[in-house]
């Protein structure tokens, strides 16, 4: 067997007896009391009256292993710049925000068992690093849909930006095409899609949530196709809402009833109900019949569904599990993709995300055959703690730990990267 079909083989066959040896060792209270590992570091906190959360006191678990190698806490930002590492913007977020849209953000399905996977599949794939190549320039451009980006590192759609910093999507988009990197505007965003836009200098997508009401629906694509949008992101992992408890228990227990902007239902004519529990693939037909824009969809994680983008025409997809938002699969993206891949043989490109916090993290997709990875929470810690300027900070630290492991492994193109770069962990 070539070396390359063996990361798709053993990714799913070996993982799950890994993952339960690192688990027995994380929670192993021996090495936690010999000072090796701190298995889960409890912190409590008491959540601010600003809130309308009173004095209730929430419990706050951060597993070390899958967040920072500065403990929380411990290393504060005291500007922008001196950022080292994009977990420092978590804290710098932490401080910032109101526990309860901390706590929207951070917000995982059912016991953060997806939102763990997510981070600790990684640790599966070790790299292959190769020497003496010549990697005195690093290109890190790559074709999407025929836009020319110089970073495989694009913005995922999050709404509501806006409760996160005064500009929201407007900064968020400044520091994306500052960077020639692309920012995908959310259907539930804050600033609307003509807005965005107008500020975007550059090629833009538009995300969509399926709905049933569908003479409004058009009105949504009409927009983005006004604004500009060349490709429209369809988000098919959410027939119903996630089981977010933290999520909903700041929300249910918030005295401060507020409903954020949300800019692109303003010009709707009608009604527009998010998630539709009865949608089947022929929605991807009648989309496809109704709009000029690629359509991409996103939230794929099985051989399966690959073939079926691919039967329904769609343009791209996207492996993505919400960051671990929607369903508890156990299951992190980076082990869906390598079955996606192979599904989808070439003929449309597979892009990635949840889970993303390393230039390696990337390295590691895009040697799996991803074409491009998105992030979400680590540029909303960005904005949240320092607006533009913390987006583009946390773009620049991803784009240079990608530069520095291409380097360091070989490989001085995206194209450069394949599977042979990649082992599995014995
Ligand atoms: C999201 N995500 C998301 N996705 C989408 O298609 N439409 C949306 O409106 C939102 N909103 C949203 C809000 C918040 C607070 C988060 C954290 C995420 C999912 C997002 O696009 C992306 O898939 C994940 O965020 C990727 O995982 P990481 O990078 O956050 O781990």
């Amino acid at each position: 067997m070539e070396p390359e079909n063996d990361i798709f083989e053993a990714l799913n066959c070996q993982q799950s007896g890994r993952r339960q040896f690192l688990r027995f060792l994380l929670m192993s209270p021996l090495l936690g009391s010999a000072g090796l590992i701190d298995p889960w570091s409890i912190v409590t906190k008491t959540a601010s009256a600003q809130d309308g959360v009173s004095t209730a006191t929430v419990i706050d678990e951060i597993h070390p292993s899958y967040d920072s190698p500065f403990p929380s806490g411990k290393y504060p930002l005291t500007s922008c710049s001196d950022a080292t590492n994009v977990f420092q913007f978590k804290d710098a977020a932490r401080t910032k925000l109101t526990p309860k849209t901390f706590h929207f953000i951070e917000s995982g399905a059912d016991d953060l068992k997806t939102v763990q996977a997510n981070r600790e599949a990684f640790d599966l794939l070790q790299i292959r690093a190769r020497r003496l190549v010549d990697v005195s320039s690093v290109d890190t451009s790559v074709d999407l849909f025929g836009s020319d980006m110089k970073t495989p590192v694009i913005l995922a759609p999050v709404g509501v930006q806006e409760q996160l910093h005064p500009q929201g999507e407007l900064a968020s988009v400044r520091a994306a095409a500052s960077r020639k990197s692309l920012f995908t505007v959310a259907m539930l965003s804050s600033y609307s899609v003509g807005e965005i836009a107008a500020e975007a200098k550059g090629p833009l997508w538009f995300q969509l949530y399926p709905s049933p009401d569908r003479k409004t629906t058009l009105q949504m694509l009409k927009q983005a196709e006004d604004a500009g949008s060349e490709v429209l992101v369809l988000t098919v992992d959410g027939p119903v809402r996630g089981n977010r408890e933290r999520e909903f228990w700041y929300q249910s227990h918030s005295k401060k009833r507020s409903f954020p902007r949300m800019g692109n239902m303003e010009a709707i004519k009608g009604r527009l109900r998010i998630g539709d529990p009865s949608l089947t693939w022929e929605y991807l037909e009648w989309l496809k019949t109704n709009t000029k824009m690629k359509v991409v969809l996103k939230g794929i994680v099985t051989r399966e569904d690959a073939r079926l983008c691919r039967k329904y025409g769609a343009d791209g997809l996207i492996v993505s599990n919400h960051g671990g938002r929607q369903e508890e699969s156990n299951r992190g993206t980076i082990e869906c993709l390598p079955e996606v891949v192979k599904a989808v043989d070439g003929k449309i490109p597979v892009l990635v995300d949840s889970g993303f916090r390393r230039g390696t993290d990337i390295f590691k997709a895009l040697a799996l055959g991803a074409q491009a990875i998105c992030i979400g929470r680590p540029y909303l810690w960005g904005l949240a703690s320092f607006g533009e300027e913390g987006v583009g900070k946390v773009l620049d630290l991803l784009n240079a730990e990608l530069i520095r492991i291409m380097q360091l492994a070989g490989t001085p193109s995206i194209q450069s990267i394949n599977r042979k770069y990649l082992e599995m962990k014995s």
